[in-house]
């Protein structure tokens, strides 16, 4: 991708901001933890492992800015910030984990080290980042073997990333593989990620697209137009259930009604051992303005009630395969995913 979606420069954290797009490429510079957790919670970077690179990026930038008197107490305080941004990702936890695990081990080799060692570990995360999406992008493409119409869910590219995406980094992999795919964009109401974001990144990728309102899908899947959906995920619970972008279980419910294969895609850093299965994964709520309003104008009368839950639970059984950067997990998902996590 020529647009980078963030990027850590001279100690400012840039963010390309995603709320504008398609019309507007506008980039977002923050200069402390604040904005950081400021922009996760606006959705100006939004997207699993995208929010984790942010949050990470953020502690370290939080951390240098600190002096070295209030530097443990700080430290919490911008752990906690970060922490109360956006609730479903577990990919947030994860960074927010790993980052504090550098600055407990290394926290009596001094405030410097543990500055310099912080930013080291964001840009790490980060990097890893890619490094899994385009792991698990060629495990994808070899599962998905000769499916050519693909559905996908909300935007898990590049932009939910740090770069080059999970579901659609296997949709990228197939492509630069030498097969023919075209993918089905369900425009993902209320905050269209799909309309504004994945069209726009597999149109910039000249990846041929069709974009579709979310209930259109299963008029295609009865009509032989859909050979597979591939989503990304939020959380992935011990038992396989997974957490995904509000629509995502319909269309799993959908898929499975019609023997499509349904595969989910997302770093292991996605999955929450410690989530037994979906009902312990916590839902964002978000404003209600995001489906009573559209840019700004109502489309519903005033007062009436709106319920605007930004995730649901896609439960194991309608999963076909989870795919990671270290292979496929298979059903039964209890035992499976817990091998290969550990392996
Ligand atoms: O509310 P969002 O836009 O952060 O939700 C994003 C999704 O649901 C994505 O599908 C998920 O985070 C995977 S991104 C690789």
């Amino acid at each position: 991708m020529a647009v980078k979606t963030i990027e850590w420069k001279n100690d400012r954290i840039i963010m390309l901001d995603q709320r504008v797009l398609p019309h507007k490429e506008v980039y977002r510079i923050c200069h402390n933890y604040q904005e950081v957790a400021q922009a996760i919670r606006e959705m100006v970077i939004r997207g699993a492992p995208a929010i984790g690179v942010a949050a990470a990026m953020g502690v370290a930038l939080g951390a240098a800015e600190t002096q070295e008197k209030n530097f443990d107490r700080e430290f919490e305080r911008i752990l906690m910030t970060l922490s109360k941004t956006r609730p479903t990702a577990i990919n947030l936890f994860w960074a927010l984990e790993r980052m504090r695990k550098v600055y407990t081990d290394n926290r009596s080799r001094g405030v410097e080290s543990v500055k310099r060692l912080l930013k080291d570990e964001a840009q790490k995360i980060y990097k890893e980042d890619i490094a899994a999406n385009k792991q698990l992008g060629k495990f994808g493409a070899s599962l998905l073997g000769n499916a050519r119409q693909i559905m996908t869910h909300c935007n898990a590219g590049a932009l939910a990333t740090a770069g080059y995406g999970t579901a659609l980094g296997v949709i990228r992999a197939m492509k630069e593989s030498g097969k023919q795919v075209e993918v089905w964009v369900n425009e993902t109401r209320p905050f269209l990620q799909g309309a504004r974001l994945t069209a726009w990144e597999l149109k910039k990728e000249k990846i041929p697209a069709t974009l579709i309102t979310d209930n259109m899908a299963g008029y295609l899947m009865q009509k032989g137009k859909v050979d597979a959906v591939v989503v990304g995920c939020d959380r992935v619970a011990a038992n396989g259930d997974v957490a995904n972008k509000i629509g995502t279980y319909g269309i799993a419910v959908l898929a499975k009604r019609h023997g499509i294969p349904f595969y989910v895609a997302g770093p292991t850093s996605s999955i929450d051992l410690d989530c037994p299965s979906g009902k312990d994964i916590p839902i964002e709520q978000r404003d209600p303005k995001e489906v009573s309003h559209m840019f700004g104008r109502a489309l519903a009368p005033k007062g009436i009630k709106v319920f605007n839950p930004a995730f649901d639970v896609t439960s194991q059984d309608l999963i076909s395969a989870i795919i990671t950067e270290k292979g496929v997990i298979h059903p039964p998902y209890q035992q499976n995913i817990r091998n290969h996590v550990s392996h």
